[in-house]
């Protein structure tokens, strides 16, 4: 089984669309593992986007996924990694396609409100980085065979 990160960066909580954010990975029919309101410090910041260290942006990304509390989520499932970046939209919300939540909700790269793990293996790796393993729930969902055939 997948399982993909999600943050609902500072920008999602201060907006207030903690709700209409999640109810869209919700309403897909995605399965919650776990999910947590948190601060992300400097050193989980630079942990979480070691890949962009050194890039112009670095600083900036930096500063500003530590700018305010975050809600950080546990997703999984089958194929959850694609499914759910094809649900949050491209990185620049200017280019992300009507009906995706940065196309929906967000105007520009550097306020695109949400995280969304891009590989299996960088899902599992943020997930250690983020959670215990007695934080995530393994649990049965009664409506799974409305949503999986
Ligand atoms: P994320 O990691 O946050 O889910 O976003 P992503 O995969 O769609 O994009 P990624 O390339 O991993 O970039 C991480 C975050 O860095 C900021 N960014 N700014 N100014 C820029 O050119 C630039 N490029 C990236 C965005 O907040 C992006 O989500
Ligand atoms: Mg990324």
């Amino acid at each position: 089984m997948e399982r993909s990160l999600i943050i609902l960066k500072p920008d999602a909580v201060q907006r207030g669309l903690i709700g209409p954010i999640l109810s869209r990975l919700e309403q897909r029919g995605l399965k919650l593992l776990g999910m947590k309101l948190m601060r992300i410090d400097d050193a989980l910041a630079r942990r979480h986007y070691a890949v962009h260290e050194g890039k112009p942006f670095f600083a900036s990304l930096v500063e500003y996924i530590t700018s305010g509390p975050v809600v950080v989520a546990v997703i999984g499932g089958n194929g959850v990694i694609q499914m759910v970046r094809n649900t949050v939209g491209a990185t620049n919300p200017s280019n992300a396609a009507a009906g995706t939540i940065r196309g929906d909700f967000a105007v520009e790269i550097g306020r695109n409100l949400i995280h969304a793990s891009d590989s299996p293996e960088n899902g599992e790796a943020e997930v250690k980085l983020f959670f215990q393993t007695e934080e995530l729930v393994d649990w049965e969902r009664s409506t799974d065979a409305w949503i999986y055939e």
